[in-house]
């Protein structure tokens, strides 16, 4: 079968991937759609160490094929969306409404995907424990989570990563109220469900931050109420934001992974504010801010895959879509066959997607 693996120096489509056999507690998969998360990218120029080989991909919808001995919550023919989340399901955190926090869940890396015949056969990695860049993949049962059959599973398979990071942060980790003021930096893929989480909490202004122009014409569709597009490095974001903020704002979210941006993001806070740390720098990367600006119980936090429950936030994302309170559709900026997928990316690093969705059905 397909798939695109990265052998540490190039990301190409391999058409002799193999899959091993579904084991008790796994779900097999055939994928329909994955989007391109700027992860996938970070895993590409090395700001995200991943081993080699890897197929690629951790935002991704489809049909069960199969099911493994002992699995009970989906059955097969069911459409599905993935998480990244390979948490027991049982332990302490898990049962405590946390399993971003499972032990399970993070630096467990998984194999299941071969490439090669004969003396050359290699073990292949399925990043962020899915791979979804490939026809087929074979998860924990925990990861597949149902969806009724009649949401388009391009759109269903953002769910996986950009809206529940993006629109998590905000509803999980922040727990932004109505009525308190947001700035969004970085209006991609995250930050756009960043804005519509922001929306939905009624935050009022939201205020979008984005390099690229092309950006404000999203940004004001998922919610955002201003656009500052900083035109140089002389720029001064933290002006721009006070013009519309005197005080500063409530919470800022970095969905760029910039150090420099994580502490601008510290002079946009009013008394009281926080800033979410989303975007994901080189691994290592230090990040600095003046102490004395911190004083009036500002905040910096960390969050991790939108703070998610899978099995709880996708069937309510899935409901805030089907009720027309939450923007799927319109994510999907462009579907491109699995051997377009270095069309797709050159897409993205020119700023025309909200997402690339790889279509494989
Ligand atoms: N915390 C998590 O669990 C989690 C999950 C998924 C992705 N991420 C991370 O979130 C980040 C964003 O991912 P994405 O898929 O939205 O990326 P993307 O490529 O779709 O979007 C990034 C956006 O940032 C803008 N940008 C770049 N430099 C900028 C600057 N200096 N100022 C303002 N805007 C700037 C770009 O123009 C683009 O619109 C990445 O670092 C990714 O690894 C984190
Ligand atoms: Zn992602
Ligand atoms: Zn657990």
């Amino acid at each position: 079968m397909k798939g695109i693996v990265w052998d540490g120096k190039e990301a190409s489509v391999a058409t002799d991937l193999q899959l091993r056999d579904t084991r008790p507690g796994e779900v097999r998969v055939k994928i329909e759609a994955a989007g391109l998360c700027h992860s996938d990218v970070s895993v590409l120029n090395g700001t995200i160490q991943f081993p080699p080989p890897v197929v690629l991909g951790h935002e991704g919808a489809g049909i069960v094929t199969e099911v493994g001995s002992g699995v009970t919550n989906v059955a097969v023919g069911d459409h599905v969306v993935l998480s990244t989340l390979g948490n027991c399901g049982h332990c302490a955190q898990c049962d405590r409404g946390k399993p971003t926090f499972c032990r399970e869940s993070l630096g467990k890396l998984s194999r299941p995907f071969t490439c090669g015949t004969g003396e050359d056969t290699k073990k292949v990695f399925q990043f962020a424990n899915l791979g979804v860049f490939s026809e087929e993949t074979v998860v924990k049962a925990t990861q597949a989570v149902k969806i009724p059959d009649e949401i388009p599973l391009p759109a269903a398979s953002l769910i996986g990563c950009g809206v529940l990071t993006g629109v998590g942060a905000v509803i999980n980790r922040a727990k932004v109220a109505h009525g308190e003021s947001v700035v969004v930096i970085g209006v991609g893929g995250i930050g756009l469900n960043a804005i519509q989480g922001a929306a939905l909490s009624d935050a009022l202004p939201i205020i979008a931050v984005d390099t690229n122009p092309a950006k404000e014409s999203y940004a004001k569709a998922f919610g955002a109420t201003h656009f500052i597009c900083p035109d140089g490095p002389d720029f001064d974001l933290v002006e721009a934001v006070k013009e519309i903020c005197p005080n500063g704002v409530d919470y800022v979210f970095e969905c760029v992974g910039s150090t420099a941006l994580i502490k601008t993001s510290t002079e946009l806070l009013d008394w009281g504010g926080t800033v979410v740390m989303l975007g994901v720098p080189k691994m290592g990367a230090e990040a600095s801010f003046v102490v004395a600006n911190m004083y009036n119980d500002k905040t910096i936090m960390g969050c991790r895959y939108g703070s998610a429950r899978p099995q709880y936030d996708i069937p309510l994302m899935v409901r805030l879509y089907q009720a027309g309170r939450l923007k799927l559709d319109e994510l999907v900026s462009q579907t491109y066959p699995l051997e377009e997928f270095n069309k797709a990316l050159d897409e993205l690093h020119e700023g025309k997607l909200a997402r690339g969705v790889l279509t494989l059905g």
